[in-house]
């Protein structure tokens, strides 16, 4: 949780919140237009009758005082008529909100988790910056559906407060002038949410940090480190003064704005009681005029406390995960954008790195300086070196998960650069370090590896084969149907050995792919398994001709008869003028 004074921590704004939240509307229209249509219009046709109450009152009033037995009928009816509509309408027009909510709320999850797993890069899932941006909108995207409902609300709300205000002038134009007053309350409930998300996302970082000692806390991945270095205290102490120095901002925060926004009440509740005063004492107005000055005062600052308290919740949680929904669909784009040659169909000479260098977005510490490299085609090269050295770097930089800061990677002639990330990486093929347990049936896990072909069981085995994990599905109840993840029904647990070698079955699923990287691939196989691997593996290479395959393995597990066509050690830390291989 160290972060370098040399990183950057800017990182692009949010796009502005009203045309992030027509996006959002689109949306929502796109995949559900006819229900988001009745929710709109329910929402506002429930806000009449209910607005129309006070205007009944006072005719019942009038009528009373003057004897007027059809006024006095005529108000009764409306406000039995008012009272009931408003009861069906709300009641309608819940339902169908309800139904819309849920259908939309499907879809927003759907498009974000698109959106994150298309992104070319992985520098969002990388960089603290994105990553508190990201989290927060995953938190939010469960109940960006409330968006829609926020802004119908509020429409409704406005609605009312024009019918009131109309009833209001109809007494005394001045009496127009209590919304006036309802401003300070407007302005502080627009600017409380800010200022509380501000602090909520200055805390950010402690947040996650509380969450994490969370997960290690809690979950059976780290539950026998936890047990056998015995830091469950420490955790919960840890966890427990990450959590404060998040909250204790925000709550700082957050009553500091309570404060303005009673201060803006207060004056609001002097205004209202002021123009009771005025109508009665001062106009001399008849009983019903007070009357509907009442019941309309009363019904307006009702208004104002929804409408407002319904912008700020528009402003604080939707309004801006309609900001950071729309941000990732801007950042999306603008990586996707890249690449404007097509992937070769074949590698005739190999992959070639010229003076590549690379830092980490954010960061200014150099990982790669200047390599210089040629991966023949046909080939396997294993690129040695020590813990740190950037391995996996180069591997990531190879897959187009990142860009180099400078230099240029060629496949033969096309520069790197300019081919589409996703058509580049339908093309490659391999398993990596930190690779994912996939806790489907066993034949998914390694079907995943060519998705188009999940299902083709003569490929799934013979990827099974290639990676020489046929002893893992030997042992497993029901072969390839057996579910993984011993959480789910009568799903089994896998040794750590036993996922890895799954994992490289996955990265064998594809036949013919122009690079195949293994980064540290046998790190958790036994002796025998790795070297029978490399074996086939670099004979299939070796038939092919079209596969230069870069491979990067640890140092001290190296075994000496492996197939290796050429070398290079990298030191810690930078990779310098590394030697060409050819
Ligand atoms: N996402 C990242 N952001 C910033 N720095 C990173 C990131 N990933 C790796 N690094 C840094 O880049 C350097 C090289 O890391 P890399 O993972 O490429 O090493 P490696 O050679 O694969 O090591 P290992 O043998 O442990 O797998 C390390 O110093 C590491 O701290
Ligand atoms: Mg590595």
């Amino acid at each position: 949780m160290t972060s370098s004074p040399n990183r950057e921590r800017a990182i692009e704004p949010l796009p502005p919140a009203l045309s992030s939240m027509w996006r959002l509307c689109k949306l929502g229209y796109r995949h559900e237009p006819r229900l988001m249509v009745a929710a709109f219009v329910l929402s506002q046709l429930a806000a009449l009758p209910d607005a129309l109450l006070a205007l009944w009152l006072m005719l019942l009033g009038k009528g009373v005082l003057e004897h007027r037995p059809g006024m006095v009928k005529g108000a009764a009816i409306g406000l039995g008529v008012s009272t009931a509509a408003t009861w069906f309408l709300r009641t309608v027009s819940t339902r169908v909100q309800r139904r819309f909510r849920d259908r939309v709320t499907i879809a927003l999850e759907s498009h974000v988790a698109q959106l994150q797993a298309s992104v070319a890069t992985i520098a969002h899932q990388e960089r603290p910056e994105y990553l508190d941006r990201l989290s927060m909108l995953r938190n939010q995207v469960f109940v960006l559906d409330h968006m829609y409902m926020s802004v119908f609300s509020t429409l409704g709300w406005i609605l009312r407060l024009g019918i009131t205000m109309a009833l209001l002038a109809s007494i005394h134009p001045a009496l127009m002038l209590l919304s006036v007053f309802a401003v300070p309350t407007v302005l502080t409930s627009t600017w409380r949410p800010a200022v509380e998300r501000y602090a909520q996302e200055r805390g950010a970082q402690s947040n996650r940090l509380a969450r994490h000692l969370f997960n290690i806390a809690t979950t059976a991945s780290s539950g026998k480190e936890v047990r056998v270095i015995g830091i469950g205290e420490r955790l919960i102490t840890d966890r427990r003064w990450a959590w404060e120095c998040w909250y204790g901002p925000v709550a700082a925060a957050r009553w500091g704005s309570a404060l303005w926004h009673a201060l803006a009440w207060a004056v609001f509740g002097l205004a209202y009681v002021g123009a009771v005063v005025f109508v009665s004492s001062g106009l001399r107005a008849p009983a019903s005029a007070v009357l509907l000055v009442l019941a309309a005062g009363a019904r307006l600052s009702a208004y104002i406390g929804a409408t407002v308290g319904e912008i700020g919740f528009l402003r604080g949680f939707w309004m801006d995960g309609s900001r950071r929904l729309a941000w990732l669909e801007d950042y999306a784009a603008s990586v996707a954008a890249l690449g404007d040659l097509a992937v070769p169909t074949a590698i005739h000479r190999g992959i070639r790195l010229e003076h590549v260098s690379f830092a980490y977005p954010g960061t200014s510490r150099v990982v790669l300086d200047d390599v210089s490299l040629t991966l023949p085609a046909g080939a396997v090269v294993a690129i040695v070196g020590e813990n740190g050295a950037g391995k996996t770097t180069l591997v990531k930089l190879l897959a187009k998960m990142y860009e180099p800061s400078s230099g240029s990677i060629f496949v033969d002639d096309t520069p790197l650069a300019r081919v589409p990330a996703a058509e580049w990486r339908a093309r490659l093929a391999g398993a990596f370090q930190d690779f994912f347990r996939f806790e489907f049936r066993a034949g998914h896990t390694v079907g995943l590896g060519d998705a188009p072909r999940m299902d083709d069981e003569p490929a799934v085995v013979a990827a099974v084969d290639r990676a020489g994990a046929g002893d893992v599905v030997a042992r497993l109840t029901s072969g390839l149907d057996t579910q993984l993840g011993p959480t789910w029904p009568s799903g089994v647990e896998l040794s750590f050995g036993q996922w890895q070698k799954l994992a490289l079955a996955r990265g064998f699923m594809r036949d013919h792919p122009l690079l195949l990287v293994l980064d540290e691939p046998t790190a958790a196989l036994d002796a025998e398994t790795e070297h029978a691997l490399f074996e086939r593996y670099a004979a299939a290479a070796r038939a092919t001709g079209e596969t230069a395959s870069p491979s990067s393995f640890r140092t001290d597990s190296r075994p000496s008869a492996w197939p290796i066509s050429s070398s290079c050690s990298m030191g810690p830390g930078s990779w310098r003028s590394a030697p060409t291989m050819s």
